[in-house]
């Protein structure tokens, strides 16, 4: 839809006729989805979530035995690549087997990230490199080359997961915070080279109880005090980040590209 009217037939600006059945938004039937960092938290909730909703699901991940859980799990026909997202070795070699074995890549999730919670001055080089290797560089790898399959067919739906920390500092948090703001500015230009057939959008959630935040859960003021950032309250479960991914991943994005979805309880509301 380009919003041009043909001034023999001019437009109906009402809904008239369903492009897409309202029931169907959201149907990811046979639709071949690849996620990173499928074995544990947010990356297992949403192949979840994606084979719940008739997708076939690639589940990448360095463990192995994590992402062969997960896939026992999945009702639908999937595949489990062990890969690790810092080696291009091993992220060509996992769109090799998706392509060799689905022959497309409709959806991406890219999962992948660590942190080193540290003031700044305590933050070594080699910590900031380590989180920024893997949540940017690497983030940044698997997109590029998930995309060019995607450009090449005309058609997918990615989704790099930042962070509310993308949205808003913290102390302790320069590395992360940094390589997630870097992976919306990465977002923004890779949905603008893409489209329009190709649409890329970032997710940032606020805390959600995954093994990333278990250092904070252990203490049980960190915990509270985390808990009380979300204007809701409470920090998210997992399967919270299914329906927002599920949206951006589905025809039921079809007009959304080069957003950023906040899915934080309402933490960077306030900001
Ligand atoms: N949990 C939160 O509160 C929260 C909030 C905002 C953003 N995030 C982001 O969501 C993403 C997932 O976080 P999570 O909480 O699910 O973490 P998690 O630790 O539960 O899961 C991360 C997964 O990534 C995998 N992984 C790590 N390094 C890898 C590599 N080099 N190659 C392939 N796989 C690798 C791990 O094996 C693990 O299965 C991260 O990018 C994180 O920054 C999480």
């Amino acid at each position: 839809m380009d919003g041009q009217t043909d001034a023999d037939s001019p437009r109906d600006w009402r809904v008239t006729s369903w492009q897409r059945r309202p029931r169907e938004l959201f149907a990811l039937d046979g639709r071949i989805a690849v996620v990173t960092g499928a074995a544990s938290g947010l990356g297992r909730a949403i192949a979840l979530g994606l084979d719940a909703y008739g997708a076939h699901v690639v589940l990448a991940d360095k463990n192995r035995q994590g992402a062969d859980e997960v896939a026992a799990e999945l009702k639908q026909p999937a595949l489990v690549v062990e890969t690790d997202v810092t080696e291009a070795a091993s992220v060509s070699g996992l769109v090799q087997a998706a392509l060799d074995r689905f022959g497309r890549i409709d959806i991406g999730m890219l999962m992948p990230g660590i942190n080193v919670r540290k003031p700044a001055l305590e933050l070594s080089d080699a910590e900031w490199e380590r989180v920024v290797d893997l949540n940017l560089t690497a983030m940044f790898r698997t997109a590029r080359e998930i995309g060019r399959v995607m450009v090449s067919q005309s058609s997918g739906s990615l989704v790099l997961m930042a962070s509310a920390r993308a949205l808003t500092g913290g102390q302790t948090q320069a590395a992360y915070s940094a390589s997630k703001a870097a992976i919306v500015g990465m977002m923004r230009c890779l949905a603008l080279e893409w489209a329009p057939h190709v649409r890329v959008n970032a997710l940032a959630p606020g805390y959600m109880a995954t093994p990333l935040v278990q250092q904070i859960a252990r203490d049980p003021v960190w915990w509270k005090a985390t808990q009380e950032l979300h204007a809701l309250g409470r920090v998210g479960d997992p399967e919270e980040i299914v329906g927002p991914a599920l949206f951006l991943a589905s025809d039921a994005s079809s007009f959304v590209t080069g957003t950023v979805l906040a899915v934080d309880g309402g933490w960077t509301a306030g900001r």
